[in-house]
């Protein structure tokens, strides 16, 4: 089985686990990469058993609406039923790395108004301690050097992201070879540090549910 496949199964599987439980009224959370674009897809078969989504990201936004999916604004739409979203990491308490695909900012405002996050991925972003992959960090602009001198004493070496501005006309710095031992810790150690706009550890708000595809299928891991 490739990667892209045990994306398009899992992306698959959200929906089956979902389907059962949607309302005409009913407006769902969607984030964003190449996993919740395979949930997107697999979405479309059930656009009619519920209202619509609140999108992570403007590239969810656009393909939730060439799939015939209402994208409504957060502000208009309230709590949110479910939050469907990818991962870069993961570990045994299902807390999360996200931001690979600079999104990172408005996928945690939209998880935290949705009563479930249900995270999608296939085994490779498993890991034990958070770290391997770059932990994404979104900054204004003008903080850019200051944020990263702060980041760069704790160990760890931040990378501008090149050419990437956000959603939010903001900049990524991207910090290597990080241990995270105490993930719930640092994502507050980090919020505070001026100049940051958010950090794409998902500790304080882990996923409820990890649903993993593996060439065997989809296993589902709660904490
Ligand atoms: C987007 O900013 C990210 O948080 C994605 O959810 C994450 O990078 C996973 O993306 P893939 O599903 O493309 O691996």
């Amino acid at each position: 089985m490739t990667q892209d496949e045990m994306k398009k199964a899992v992306g698959q599987a959200a929906v089956d686990m979902i389907r059962p439980r949607l309302e005409k009224d009913m407006i769902i959370g969607v984030g964003t990469g190449s996993t919740a674009n395979c949930f997107i897809e697999a979405l479309a078969s059930c656009r009619d058993q519920f209202a619509g989504a609140v999108a992570s990201s403007e590239a969810t936004a656009e393909r939730l609406r060439q799939v015939g999916i209402e994208v409504f604004d957060l502000n208009s739409a309230g709590s949110l039923a479910f939050y469907i979203d990818g991962a870069d990491e993961f570990d045994g308490a299902l807390n999360l790395i996200k931001g690979g695909g600079a999104a990172l900012t408005r996928e945690k405002i939209v998880a935290a108004a949705s009563k479930e996050f249900i995270c999608i991925v296939d085994q490779s972003k498993q890991v034990d301690v958070l770290g391997r992959f770059p932990l994404p960090i979104e900054v204004i602009p003008m903080a850019r050097s200051y944020v990263a001198r702060q980041l760069a004493a704790l160990d760890g070496q931040p990378v501008y992201r090149e050419g990437c501005i956000t959603d939010n006309g903001n900049i990524i710095l991207d910090v290597h070879h990080l241990e995270i031992l105490d993930p719930k810790a640092f994502e507050r150690f980090l919020n505070n540090i001026v100049g940051v706009v958010t950090n794409g550890l998902f500790a304080n708000r882990p996923a409820d549910v990890v649903l993993m595809s593996t060439p065997a299928g989809v296993e589902e891991l709660r904490a």
